[in-house]
C-alpha cells in the first residue's frame, strides 16, 4: 500500500470512528428559533466533551423542536431551562445519562450547561434539559455543572422569556402530556421552536 492509501485508510476509519461514537465536531455554531426571536450558541467540544455529544445528537434528532422554556426564574436573575420534548417517546428515546465532564468554563452569564439532578452537593445524571444562565452563577461550578457553550448573539432576547411563571410548571407533567399540559396551564410561556445547526469544524 502506498502512503496516500495508508492516509486515506486512516482518514476513513478516522471518520467511521466518530460516526460510532457520535462524537459532535470540535466546534459548532447553531441558532435557536425562540418565541422571542434568533439567539446564536457557540459549542467548543473541550469544554464539555459528553455534553457537546449528547447536544449534537439531540439536535440531529430534533430532540429541542417545540420545547418550552418552562424554568424561567428572572427575579432575582438565574436561568432559563427547557430540555423536555413534547414528544414523550422522543424524551423515553433518550433518558440514558451521560458521564460528568470536568468544569472548564464558568458558570457565567450567557453560558449554557446542561440541567442534573444533585447527589451530595454533585451534578449527576445529565440527559436533555439544559440551561442558560442569566447570570453569574459560578457557584455551580463546585458542584460540577459544567457549561458546553455560550450565547454569542441574542442574549437579549432570552431575558425578555417569559418568567412570571418562576417554578410553577410541573415537569413529570410536560413528560407525560407534553404541551398540551402547558397550554393549559401557563399560556404565556416562551417557545424553542426548533435549532438549526449553522457551522461546524471538525
Ligand atoms: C476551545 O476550548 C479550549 C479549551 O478551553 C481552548 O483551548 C480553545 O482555544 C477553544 N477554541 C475556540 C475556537 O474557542
Ligand atoms: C428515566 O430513566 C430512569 C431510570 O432508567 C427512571 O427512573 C426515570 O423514571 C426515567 N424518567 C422518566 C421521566 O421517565
Ligand atoms: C437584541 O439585539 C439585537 C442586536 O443588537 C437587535 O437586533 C434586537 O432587536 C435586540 N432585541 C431586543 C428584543 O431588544
Amino acid at each position: 500500500m502506498n502512503k496516500f492509501n495508508i492516509t486515506s485508510l486512516f482518514i476513513i476509519l478516522s471518520f467511521i470512528g466518530i460516526v460510532i461514537s457520535q462524537q459532535s465536531p470540535q466546534t459548532y455554531n447553531v441558532v435557536f428559533s425562540t418565541s422571542k426571536g434568533d439567539v446564536e450558541i457557540f459549542v467548543n467540544r473541550s469544554y464539555s466533551p459528553y455534553g457537546s455529544d449528547r447536544f449534537y445528537a439531540l439536535v440531529q434528532d430534533g430532540f429541542y423542536t417545540d420545547n418550552a422554556f418552562f424554568r424561567v426564574i428572572q427575579t432575582p436573575l438565574f436561568v432559563a431551562q427547557f430540555g423536555i420534548s413534547p414528544d414523550s417517546s422522543l424524551n423515553d428515546k433518550w433518558n440514558i445519562t451521560i458521564p460528568n465532564d470536568p468544569v472548564v468554563i464558568s458558570n457565567t452569564a450567557g453560558t449554557i450547561t446542561f440541567a442534573a439532578e444533585e447527589e451530595n452537593n454533585q451534578a449527576c445524571c445529565r440527559t436533555t434539559q439544559l440551561f442558560i444562565n442569566y447570570a453569574d452563577n459560578s457557584f455551580l461550578d463546585s458542584a460540577g455543572f459544567s457549561p458546553f457553550g455560550k450565547v454569542i448573539s441574542g442574549f437579549n432576547n432570552t431575558l425578555n422569556f417569559y418568567g412570571g411563571y418562576g417554578e410553577e410548571p410541573d415537569q413529570s407533567l410536560i413528560y407525560s402530556e407534553g404541551n398540551s399540559y402547558l397550554q393549559q396551564n401557563f399560556p404565556l410561556l416562551s417557545y424553542l421552536n426548533s435549532v438549526k445547526i449553522i457551522s461546524e469544524k471538525w
